[in-house]
């Protein structure tokens, strides 16, 4: 049987989609859609799509390559939707995304991800071990620098995956 899903790059025309995957994640910041528009076009080389047989996203990680850690390839947000999840979807996803054009010479997978995330934190942290590499963690970003007007905001861990080995 062939694979109901499958990744590609985005477009313009998807944006709003990862929009929706991102509003109905349950755990996600949400950004406005114009900031997905600009990862579906000038971020499209670090950023992978999911979709399954009828055309439905599924999925996405949108990321990039950070000016100032050249090595890394950074996850800025990866959702599942849930009726999909618990199946591997996440993992191939973090597969497909670091095989993209823009990534796949990065030597670290890296991320932030809030304390109480447990499926995340077991995303990273169980795709880490399955390779055989590292996770190093620290805390990146404390409470106290996101706008309190915002309401409370968890801190941020930064996760470091690595050294992967070439693709
Ligand atoms: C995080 C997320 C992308 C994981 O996607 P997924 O397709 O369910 O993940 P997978 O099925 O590939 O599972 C990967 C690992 O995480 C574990 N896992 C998945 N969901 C879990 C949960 N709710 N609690 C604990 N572990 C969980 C799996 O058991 C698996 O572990 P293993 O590698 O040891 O086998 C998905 O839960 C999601 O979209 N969450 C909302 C958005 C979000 O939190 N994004 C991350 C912010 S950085």
């Amino acid at each position: 049987m062939s694979d109901p899903i499958r990744f590609r790059g985005p477009a313009a025309s998807d944006a709003a989609d990862v929009w929706r995957l991102a509003r109905d994640s349950g755990a996600l910041d949400l950004n406005s859609p114009y900031a997905y528009l600009l990862w579906c076009t000038d971020f499209a080389t670090t950023t992978v799509l999911a979709e399954d047989a009828t055309d439905r996203r599924v999925g996405f990680v949108g990321g990039y390559r950070p000016p100032t850690d050249p090595e890394a390839a950074f996850v800025w947000q990866v959702a599942v939707a849930a009726d999909q999840r618990g199946r591997g979807l996440g993992r191939r996803l973090l597969d497909a995304f670091l095989s993209r054009p823009g990534t796949r010479d990065g030597r670290w997978l890296t991320a932030t991800v809030t304390p109480s995330n447990a499926a995340s934190l077991a995303l990273f942290r169980g795709y880490a071990d399955a390779r055989g590499v590292g996770c190093d963690e620290h805390e990146r970003f404390p409470a106290e620098v996101f706008p309190a007007e915002a309401g409370v905001h968890e801190p941020e861990l930064a996760l470091r995956i690595g050294p992967l080995p070439p693709r």
